[in-house]
């Protein structure tokens, strides 16, 4: 959804804002450029493609600048092109800028202003900021009154970086919806949509919130806030190193993400306990009080919530319903006062989930969220946050973040269960220590990458592939068939396995690979009959068992209930597999982008 890395200091930022935009590159590919002031004058450089292209522009340019904006582009509005790629010039060209976000009156306002005389060179709807702030500047000759009266101008979704060439290391930024956080260095300063655009440099953060205005100059800055008053944000100290969002050696993100998930389940549920305390305060009273959950995400963070329903079921005895956000946000939804709403989601800046936590809130509902970013806009929203510290994910392909999210939501069952009077404490004790096995669990799922690698090798030429999966583990099959599709391009589908003789058996033809989640529990005999009717007919069945007595991919012995987190592994790594012998881009698929800030 674009990435923005902004620089103002003492130094020659060049180098670190290309770095800093190939660490956003999970959030858009398509193009990328950069503006520089030198000598009064604003530079732009630009580049279709991935940032290496743009770097190799700067360095032909040997750009030497200490005040500069860089943008990493996701098109929304306009092809991916030289001319839709940011930063944008205004008219005469004095003021640039880059913008993350979505315009929504940008027709409007280009109207108007090319009724002014304006003329636009591109199809965005960001070009339009930087004309208003440059139509501003005929009325005034201060750049921050210009930016402000601009941004007052616009609707809708943005975190927008300008710059002025009269004005050498002012930046001037602004924040609603989309994320924008200013990092804090010695005597220099960053802006960026993320922070590991600048962590290596500085881990001192501030997260802008909805409405401030932010004013860097070369000795400070200054936060206003929506009400036009100063705004007090508080440092953030960011506990991630600069490690935690390298390759460390790995020849892809998601393949070291995969790697990382022991220690990323590690350290949620070392911080897990005072997390659920000091958040959601569960005491038995307030347990109680909750009738039930509303479960709301997107993408792989519902299917976590999908899982968490069947853990809530079965160990809180609780109702829950699980929901899409883009679906949940536009239903007649009969909110339960009494019920808990829970808003599950990695980033915490999906624009669905946020909108349905809003939703929520204004229905008078108790909302948390489960989240991975620190002050991120969902986190912000929420009345209290459990957090994942899977630390920075960079892949695409959501796979640490994924476990972590069930191991949160896992726990949260069984605390909300015991609390409840569901789980006597012999039970909550014994689920909850095999809970803490998961890190060890994941270690030793891990350790079946080689024979995942030669399964994988001997199926990537197929075109389709079918999941299936019972109770907790169906959600895991919309998973396995969702990481597939995204990295590999190829037809994935999950289904419940009992589902599957009510029509999408019709689609299994003689070789058609079908993996089935089988493990030993109360429902083993039905989904290994649904293998049966699946091999009947051709299918080539790749079981994922912790059964030693089945004939398949043997996982750690767990509960059933534990099963789905283990399981993740191994179908994580046949996607990577798959999509690595097809030769496809797994960190950058196309057409998607890690981190959806618009509807
Ligand atoms: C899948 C993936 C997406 C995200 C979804 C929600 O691999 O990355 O489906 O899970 O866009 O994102 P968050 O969790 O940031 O709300």
């Amino acid at each position: 959804m674009c990435g923005i890395i902004a620089y103002s200091g003492g130094r020659n930022g060049a180098a670190l804002i290309i770095d800093g935009l190939k660490k956003l590159e999970y959030r858009g590919y398509d193009s990328a450029g950069l503006a520089y002031g030198a000598y009064g004058k604003i530079n732009i450089l630009k580049a279709v493609g991935k940032v290496n292209n743009l770097e190799e522009l700067v360095l032909k340019n040997k750009v030497n600048s200490a005040c500069l904006i860089g943008h990493t582009r996701w098109a929304t509005h306009g092809k991916p092109s030289k001319e839709n790629s940011h930063p944008h010039t205004g008219q005469p060209g004095a003021v640039a800028l880059v913008h993350n976000g979505i315009i929504e009156n940008y027709l409007e306002l280009k109207q108007k202003l090319t009724a002014k005389g304006h003329k636009f060179k591109s199809q965005t709807d960001s070009e339009v900021a930087a004309h208003l702030i440059e139509e501003n500047l005929k009325r005034t000759l201060s750049f921050p009154a210009a930016f402000e009266a601009a941004v007052k101008q616009l609707k809708g979704a943005y975190a927008l970086v300008a710059m002025y060439n009269r004005e050498p290391g002012v930046l001037m930024a602004a924040k609603k919806q989309s994320p924008l956080v200013l990092g804090i260095g010695k005597g220099e300063y960053f802006l960026a949509s993320d922070v590991p655009a600048f962590l290596q440099h500085t881990k001192r953060a501030v997260f802008l919130e909805d409405g401030d205005i932010a004013c860097i100059i070369p000795r400070g800055y200054k936060i206003t806030a929506a009400d036009g008053g100063p705004a007090k944000r508080k440092i953030h100290t960011i506990a991630w190193d600069n490690t935690s969002a390298q390759k460390c050696g790995y020849k892809h993100f998601m393949l070291k993400e995969i790697f990382d998930q022991p220690q990323a389940v590690e350290d949620t549920l070392r911080t897990l306990p005072n997390d659920i305390k000091k958040s959601f305060g569960i005491s038995a009273r307030r347990a109680k009080e909750i009738k039930g959950i509303y479960l709301v995400a997107c993408g792989t963070a519902y299917h976590a919530a999908l899982a968490a329903k069947y853990f809530l079921e079965h160990f809180a005895k609780l109702p829950v319903e699980a929901d899409t956000a883009s679906e949940f946000k536009y239903r007649d939804v009969n909110f339960q006062k009494d019920w808990l709403f829970c808003a599950v989601s990695q980033s915490g800046e999906t624009a669905d989930t946020l909108a349905a936590l809003l939703n929520a809130k204004k229905a008078g509902l108790r909302t948390l969220g489960v989240c991975n970013v620190l002050g991120s806009a969902i986190t912000r929203a929420s009345d209290f946050t459990v957090y994942t510290r899977c630390g920075p994910e960079i892949s695409v392909a959501s796979t640490k973040a994924f476990t972590s999210q069930l191991t949160v939501l896992y726990a949260l069952s069984l605390q909300l269960g015991f609390a409840r009077g569901a789980l006597s404490k012999p039970q909550f004790n014994e689920l909850y220590k095999e809970l803490l096995r998961l890190p060890a669990l994941l270690a030793a799922a891990l350790k079946k990458q080689e024979q995942v690698k030669k399964t994988a090798r001997g199926i990537f030429r197929k075109k389709s592939f079918i999941f299936l999966g019972r109770n907790a583990c169906f959600p895991l099959a919309l998973e396995g068939a969702l990481k597939l599709k995204e990295v590999s391009y190829l037809h994935a589908e999950g289904f419940p396995a009992g589902e599957i003789k009510h029509g999408p058996i019709a689609v299994i033809e003689r070789g058609t690979p079908v993996f089935a989640l089988a493990p030993k529990g109360f429902l083993e005999g039905k989904i290994l009959s649904s293998c049966q009717e699946v091999s009947a007919r051709g299918a080539m069945l790749i079981l994922l068992t912790n059964d030693a007595a089945q004939n398949g991919l043997l996982l750690p012995r767990v509960s059933e209930y534990l099963f789905p987190v283990i399981a993740a592994v191994p179908l994580q790594l046949f996607a990577y597999y798959i999509a690595a012998f097809n030769g496809c881009d797994i960190d950058r698929p196309r057409n998607l982008a890690k981190s959806v800030t618009v509807e």
